[in-house]
């Protein structure tokens, strides 16, 4: 993950700005930098590697004034070297980013186009030379600038910039990404948390979704997305004392829950290169042309990310795909291939199961490999290769970010795979992979039905239970969202490939208790809503998680809907992974259970 620190301040700011970046330093990062403004002139220092670099570089040559703005990167495009690295700025203003910006090739060729010489490769520096031509061509105030420029980026992201002549001056703005301003007197911060603000101060404003803000030493304005003026809450963090707080929300679940395009985003970097629309897995991975079958491995949630995984390899691969939970597969005699590899999927890297069936499959002479969020884990240091995510420190129980991330690594893995096996098109690659940058977008406007699906939790809170049906992709959400569910509301759920439901458990079904229908308008939409008239022919209450489409096409007489925006069909479970989350988070808070601390769960399974 990328990390922002702002500051205007009363004493030099490059020093202040780099003792917020160094508590951003868990987000991880491979360069850094900071822009000052001193009577009026930008300047900046930045260097590739550790933040020790960018402090000698700061000591060699100083940087003056009092407002400032640093970042530490996570490459995405470009390499992680000097001129890549943030901020990235023109002889008007400095910008520091964090996420993607979707559409950054189109804007780029734009700006080319009219004579604009970018200096970096990377997405980040068509903000600056957006902001910039706005200035100078039609002759905008910073603010206007800064909105328009806003205004014409898609993608997950968010900004902030200082200006060439405004020594008091600061705007920032977020879509998908978090930002925290944080108030002193008469100085202003910025963070990427309150954690990175904790020294500064513990007066915190959680920008929302959308909002952007004009900070000055002593005022603060901030705007929504369609430019209102709004207010928000002023709370006080306790971020000074732990690692990291919970950021204004009220449990880790929910703050984990809403960082998911942020981390989904540093996730796919770390495969995706955004100007080939290619993967790149990392060094040493396995030779998928040469395996003759991929054994899946893992527990609970992670083990449903394996089973979406299953449909990818299978479909874009061609790999035959042997799947089971790691608690059963060690137990089971199987059959290993003698040119077979396996991957395992764990959000700690140190589940106990999970670890003995790796060892098993070692034993058994397979290529070892791993997706795995906690690098430094057994299950990292006993894998040949260990395929990254970037989900950062998962503190509720309940996996949730670690979830998507899983899932966006395991994508990037079946595509990648595909193209080696010679099953997939360069074609098709490129088409998934802008569909994989879409998806941290995407998941930021599901979070939108938040109130929505907190009012439809409070009924479900009053259910005997639910069940959740899917087909495809679907299905393992389906057994996810029941999971979920269960075991943060102590609620019964279960979940059930769509098609199964006639088989059994419709003998259940009666109006106290819902069943869930995931079913984004993919291949499968129509069989699944067939499914769920079933339900609602024995007097059901249904209620259909789709898209705009999907619910315009089968949400009639439905108890109620979760709108769920539309991705590349076979991604679908990144998205759809928020309104499960949602629910689940949703029905135990309001049945009042311990949310980030389920009774009877730890957050990883060190024994058997
Ligand atoms: C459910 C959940 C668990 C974990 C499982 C594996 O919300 O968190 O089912 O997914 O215990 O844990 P890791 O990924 O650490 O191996």
């Amino acid at each position: 993950m990328c990390g922002i620190i702002g500051v205007l301040g009363s004493s030099e700011a490059a020093p202040q700005i780099l003792t917020g970046l160094k508590r951003l330093e868990y987000r991880g990062y491979d360069s850094a930098g900071i822009a000052t403004i001193s009577d009026g002139t930008l300047d900046r220092r930045r260097a590739p590697g550790k933040l020790t670099n960018l402090e000698t570089a700061l000591s060699d040559s100083p940087l003056k004034g009092t407002g400032g703005i640093g970042h530490t990167r996570w490459a995405t495009h470009g390499a992680p070297n000097e001129t890549n690295a943030h901020p990235h700025a023109t002889h008007r203003v400095a910008v520091v980013h964090n996420g993607i910006i979707e559409n950054y090739a189109e804007l780029r060729q734009e700006l080319e186009a009219k004579g604009v010489v970018f200096e970096s490769v990377t997405d980040a520096e068509v903000c600056p030379q957006l902001i910039t031509h706005y200035l100078e061509t039609e002759n905008c105030t910073p603010v206007e600038a800064f909105r328009k420029a806003i205004e014409r980026m898609r993608g997950a992201f968010a900004f902030a910039a200082i200006f060439s002549g405004e020594d008091d001056l600061m705007i920032c703005g977020r879509k998908g990404s978090p930002l925290a301003i944080g108030r002193g007197d008469g100085e202003m911060y910025l963070g990427s948390d309150a954690y990175s603000l904790a020294p500064f101060t513990n007066r915190i404003i959680y920008l929302e979704e959308g909002d952007w803000a004009v900070i000055k030493r002593e005022k603060l304005k901030i705007f929504d997305e369609a430019g209102n003026p709004v207010s928000r809450p002023e709370t006080v963090s306790s971020a000074s004392q732990g690692l990291v707080d919970k950021d204004g929300h009220r449990h880790f679940m929910a703050k984990e829950i809403h960082e998911q395009p942020e981390v989904i985003a540093h996730t796919i970097s770390r495969y995706i290169d955004g100007t080939s629309k290619t993967i790149n897995l990392p060094n040493g991975a396995f030779d998928f042309a040469k395996l003759d079958r991929l054994t899946i491995s893992a527990c609970g949630t992670a083990y449903y990310a394996g089973l979406v995984a299953k449909y990818w390899f299978e479909r874009w691969a061609r790999l035959p795909i042997e799947i089971d939970v790691a608690s059963e597969l060690r137990y089971r005699d199987v059959p290993w291939t003698k040119d077979g590899g396996a991957l395992f999927i764990t959000q700690s890297g140190e589940t106990a199961d999970t670890l003995s069936a790796l060892r098993e499959a070692r034993k058994n002479g397979q290529q070892i490999a791993s997706v795995v969020n906690v690098p430094e884990s057994s299950i990292a240091r006993e894998s040949d290769i260990v395929f990254p995510m970037a989900a950062g420190p998962e503190i509720g129980v309940a996996s949730t970010k670690a979830f998507t991330c899983q899932l966006a690594a395991l994508a990037c893995i079946a595509i990648a795979a595909g193209r080696q096996r010679g099953t997939l098109s360069a074609e098709e690659e490129s088409e998934l992979v802008s569909g994989l940058l879409e998806i941290p977008r995407l998941v930021a406007e599901a979070l939108k039905q938040s109130d929505k699906i907190e009012t439809i939790a409070r009924d479900i809170a009053k259910a005997t239970g639910i069940f959740y049906i899917g087909r495809g992709v679907s299905y393992p959400m389906a057994l996810e969202g029941a999971l979920k569910l269960k075991e943060i509301s102590y609620l019964h759920a279960e979940g059930y490939a769509s098609g199964e439901l006639k088989h059994g458990p419709i003998a259940l079904i009666d109006e106290n208790l819902p069943i869930a229908v995931i079913a984004p308008v993919d291949a499968h939409f129509e069989k699944t809503v067939s499914n769920m008239q079933e339900v609602m022919a024995r007097d059901g209450k249904a209620l259909l998680i789709s898209c705009k489409d999907g619910i315009a096409r089968a949400g009639e007489k439905t108890w109620a809907t979760i709108e769920t925006p539309k991705s590349h069909p076979l991604l679908s479970p990144i998205v759809y992974a928020v309104p499960i989350q949602l629910l689940a988070y949703f029905t135990a808070s309001t049945k009042g259970t311990d949310v980030d601390q389920p009774r009877n769960l730890a957050k990883s399974v060190t024994v058997e």
